[in-house]
């Protein structure tokens, strides 16, 4: 019998879950066990090409001819669908530093489309992997360092893409922050590390109704992340209560289908290997696993099958929407609001036109389509306007802009010495960070310019005061060597296909920067935790970014959260409802917001919260919420502040709970993460 999939659409969760143990029982065993790893055969047929020309088709899983039921057809990200030529976003660290979820929805229901649109509904890429250290070579993939920021805005795109009938995979559960030694390093971790820094963000995920979770390559605490019971039963499925399905990670995430089954894997991606049909009969005949677990990964699988299966009946999702007008002006817009102005002394930028009649634009970076690694993240967009096309677009006959290449610094320095201003971009590119491809990508050798670049920056500097540095990549960047000696510096990330547009925008002042660091940009190495690309053992703690800062008393660069824009905010008059909040109650405050400048502008009001005298260690403090705000010039906004207590929660080892402490803690909302500018305020619990 087949059955007839399109009208299996818009059953209630009850009605998915009847229907699912109805198929169920039509299959044979036979029929289950190909549900639990990918349909391309590895060495025949589509296997070898699909891996050369990565993910040009979807990527299927689990199609049942017999029985009519679709495969999940994957396609990757995040930074748009890998398939086809998509529509090429910022890349997620840029779309971090928007501190936008309501955007990031947005990004999703674009991504969703395009990826129905191209006959995939299974979108892999949610990555929420947290940023302990900067030179993780795949920070771009990932929104920051921190786990509410890292949730919100993971949970923002898995709405948005879901919102399209897409199912979408949260990925790499978990601690898979290294990359040249993902497929061997074993990362050790205490449990409550591990519940409180680096699993909330995928909790987030859950909670929001992801359809799926893709283990990580890396071990934990010795064991397999795609083959982990304490991660994947103990936690996801059993305490979140995950309804969805787990896939490996393709190819090296499984390296024993048994244990992999036991451990609470799903399906192995993208090919039958260790979970091949054979394998897993041979299994359950030897009493290895079970038919009931088997059962159970068919029934997570049938449940989210049926619960997407919403044919495209209004025609939404037709060919000519991937990469229109309407998606590219949404990656601009996220590209605007990700920019990061460091620095502006003197209020240098933005460039009035009448001020500078001849601008000099230096360095290859300036012409290059630079919007991230060539990993399996890579999307390949119709066009990608450059800084330069950005730029000469944008001042069109208002003033002269010269290009200089950079590579001869004393050539570079006579043009900038006789422009009105000097604009130089730097930074990294897909040859020096991202996914590890042997040839390119990896983590990141040094976290500063190369001397070369430092060397040009700072002579241009010197021979023209008025230098302003952007910068791209995708993640920290030290700028110790020349940081004090040019006025003006911009963060621009790898910005995608609209890019140069933006960043033109900031320059000349179309656009009033508010981009956020998502991450902290440290003063030296040895400001971060320890990080070695070469190691196969590692111990991660409570305590990275600001939350090391804190702790060890130091100075960054620029702190986390911090970004200047053309006006100014001022925080005033924090109020609480009540100062003495129930353990189950919710902390109200509120805090007044004032623009000083003179053009409208918007503001993150970060709220972060510190328990004074915990029974336990804890971070100084840490980022509980934050808020967007729009304020015209001289308005103030009162911003209400909502933290449920129990989000000030400890991990209880003992007990294994959740503990909110009878305490004081202190409350510091503000701009950044920086003492300077938070204002702080305490309160009880109890
Ligand atoms: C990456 C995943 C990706 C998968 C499929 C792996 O190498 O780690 O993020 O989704 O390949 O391309």
């Amino acid at each position: 019998m087949t059955l007839d999939w399109n009208s299996l659409s818009g059953l209630e969760s009850q009605g998915i879950d009847e229907k699912a143990r109805e198929i169920l029982g039509l299959m044979t065993l036979q029929e289950k066990v190909k549900q639990l790893s990918g349909d391309v055969a590895f060495l025949s047929g589509k296997g070898p090409k699909l891996m050369l020309r990565y993910n040009y088709i979807p990527i299927p899983a689990g199609e049942n001819k017999r029985l009519g039921i679709p495969p999940v057809a994957f396609t990757d990200g995040p930074r748009g669908i890998v398939m086809g030529s998509s529509t090429c976003f910022p890349v997620s660290m840029a779309r971090g530093a928007t501190w936008d979820p309501g955007l990031e929805e947005r990004v999703g229901e674009v991504i969703g489309t395009e990826a129905r649109a191209q006959g995939a509904n299974y979108f892999g890429g949610v990555c929420i992997n947290l940023l302990r250290h900067p030179a993780w070579g795949r920070a771009q993939e990932s929104y920051g360092e921190d786990p509410v920021l890292l949730g919100a805005m993971g949970a923002a795109l898995v709405r948005g893409v879901q919102s399209t009938g897409v199912m979408a995979c949260a990925k790499h559960f978990a601690l898979n922050s290294m990359e040249n030694m993902r497929f061997k390093i074993d990362v050790t971790i205490d449990e409550r590390a591990l519940r409180e820094i680096y699993l909330p963000h995928f909790k987030k995920c859950v909670d929001a109704g992801v359809a799926s979770i893709m283990g990580a390559y890396n071990k934990v605490n010795g064991e397999q992340c795609c083959q982990h019971k304490h991660l994947l039963r103990d936690i996801l499925k059993d305490e979140w209560n995950f309804q969805g399905f787990v896939i490996s990670d393709f190819i090296f995430g499984v390296r024993d289908g048994i244990a992999a089954i036991n451990g609470g894997l799903d399906i192995e991606m993208p090919f039958k290997m260790h979970m091949k049909p054979g394998n897993l009969l041979k299994a359950i005949k030897r009493c290895k696993i079970t038919e009931t677990l088997i059962d159970d990964s068919v029934l997570r699988i049938l449940r989210q099958k049926l619960r997407f299966n919403l044919p495209d009946a209004s025609n939404r999702f037709t060919r000519d929407k991937v990469a229109c007008p309407e998606h590219e002006a949404v990656a601009l817009e996220v590209a605007r609001k990700s920019i990061v102005l460091l620095k502006n002394d003197g209020s240098l930028l933005p460039l009035a036109a009448s001020a500078n009649k001849n601008v000099a634009v230096i360095g290859r970076l300036a012409k290059a389509a630079n919007i991230g690694d060539h990993g399996s993240s890579r999307v390949r967009p119709p066009h990608v306007i450059t800084p330069w096309e950005g730029i000469t677009a944008n001042v069109k006959d208002s003033c002269i802009v010269s290009y200089h290449d950079g590579k001869n610094v004393a050539s570079a320095v006579a043009t900038a010495r006789i422009a009105d201003a000097a604009i130089i971009f730097a930074g990294m590119t897909w040859k020096n960070e991202g996914e590890y491809l042997m040839s390119s990508g990896g983590d990141r050798n040094v976290l500063s310019l190369s001397r070369a670049t430092e060397t040009l920056i700072e002579s241009v500097a010197a021979a023209n005061p008025r230098t302003i540095v952007v910068l791209e990549g995708g993640s920290a960047i030290i700028t110790e060597n020349w940081r004090e000696h040019v006025p003006a510096i911009l963060m621009a990330w790898y910005p995608g296909m609209e890019g140069g547009t933006a960043i033109a925008e900031v320059l000349f002042g179309n656009v009033n920067p508010s981009g956020r660091l998502p991450c902290v940009f440290p003063k030296t190495p040895d400001q971060l935790p320890f990080f070695d690309k070469h190691t196969r053992k590692i111990t991660y703690d409570s305590y990275h970014g600001y939350r090391l800062m804190d702790k060890k008393g130091h100075e960054p660069a620029f702190s986390f959260g911090f970004g200047l824009g053309y006006t100014t905010f001022k925080f005033n008059n924090v109020v609480f409802g009540e100062e003495l909040v129930h353990p189950g109650g919710i902390i109200d405050a509120r805090v007044d917001v004032t623009n000083t400048g003179t053009i409208t502008g918007e503001e993150t009001v970060q709220t972060y919260v510190g328990c004074v005298n915990s029974a336990v260690d804890r971070p100084v403090k840490e980022l509980k919420g934050f808020d967007k705000v729009v304020l015209e010039p001289a308005e103030t906004r009162t911003v209400v502040i909502e933290v449920p207590a129990s989000d000030l929660a400890y991990y209880d080892v003992v007990s294994r709970s959740w503990t909110v402490e009878p305490a004081k803690y202190q409350l510091f909302v503000g701009s950044s993460s920086s003492d300077k500018d938070l204002l702080a305020t305490s309160f009880q619990v109890g």
